[in-house]
């Protein structure tokens, strides 16, 4: 059993003549250490895939296990805890709180968290994405681009086991992109972290170890276990 384990997940919506089946019965295997490539068409499934294997969201069936633990099988209060403690999420539209200022935005997860922040570590994610110069501005006063990356350091900054990423680069050119994926490589190593990232961009899928493709909440291809 590999780090993240999905079994038989699936989500409806609706009901009826409405029912839409946005995952449906997905098995996944998940190696201590993998970076997986998420693609797939509009509406196939990838962010609710994501979305449940965080425990942002609970399945209509079946099963996340998150290093040994049945996640579904916490209580809301300690999923959040756990959440917290073990994932990091980089979503679509960043999250960023509006009246925080980039550094604040940056180590708000450590902090609520009451943890220790590893100041040399923020400053080099801070730096490597380029960010030095903003740390004392407000996301409004940021490009989308920047806040994307503001999203991606407060993911990285506390370090999680998993880091779950929904299309962390669409904003970005494709030079900021590769240095982007660069840092979640050379960062996923260090510390032994487990990458599942979505993308469009099948450039940036072919750096990861494994690519799953998902159609009509299904995957078709690089399921089950890694290769
Ligand atoms: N809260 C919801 N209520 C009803 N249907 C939903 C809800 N969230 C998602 N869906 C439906 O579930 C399906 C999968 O959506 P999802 O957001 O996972 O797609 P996606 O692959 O991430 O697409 P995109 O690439 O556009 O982000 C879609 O048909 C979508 O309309
Ligand atoms: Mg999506």
């Amino acid at each position: 059993m590999g780090i993240l384990n999905a079994v038989n997940l699936s989500k409806h919506y609706g009901k009826g003549d409405n029912l839409v089946r946005a995952l449906d019965g997905v098995n996944l295997d998940v190696a201590d250490g993998e970076f997986i490539a998420i693609v797939g068409t509009s509406g196939s499934g990838k962010s609710t895939l994501l979305h449940l294997l965080g425990g942002l969201d609970r399945a209509t069936a079946g099963e996340v296990w998150i290093g040994g633990q049945n996640i579904f099988a916490m209580k809301d209060e300690a999923l959040t805890v756990f959440r917290r403690r073990n994932i990091g999420f980089i979503f679509q539209n960043y999250n960023l709180v509006p009246i925080l200022n980039v550094y604040e935005n940056i180590v708000l997860p450590v902090e609520l968290d009451g943890g220790e922040i590893d100041r040399a570590f923020v400053e080099h994610v801070i730096s490597v994405l380029g960010l030095t110069a903003k740390i004392h501005s407000l996301p409004g006063q940021l490009s989308g681009g920047q806040q994307q990356r503001v999203a991606i350091a407060r993911a990285l900054v506390s370090k999680p086991a998993i880091v779950l990423a929904d299309e962390p680069t669409g904003n970005l050119d494709s030079i900021t992109s590769q240095e982007v994926i660069g840092l979640l490589k050379v960062t996923s190593r260090q510390f032994q972290q487990t990458i599942l990232m979505i993308t469009h961009n099948e450039e940036i899928a072919q750096l990861a170890d494994r690519t799953i493709r998902i159609e009509d909440g299904k995957i078709l291809t690089g399921g089950g276990g890694p290769l």
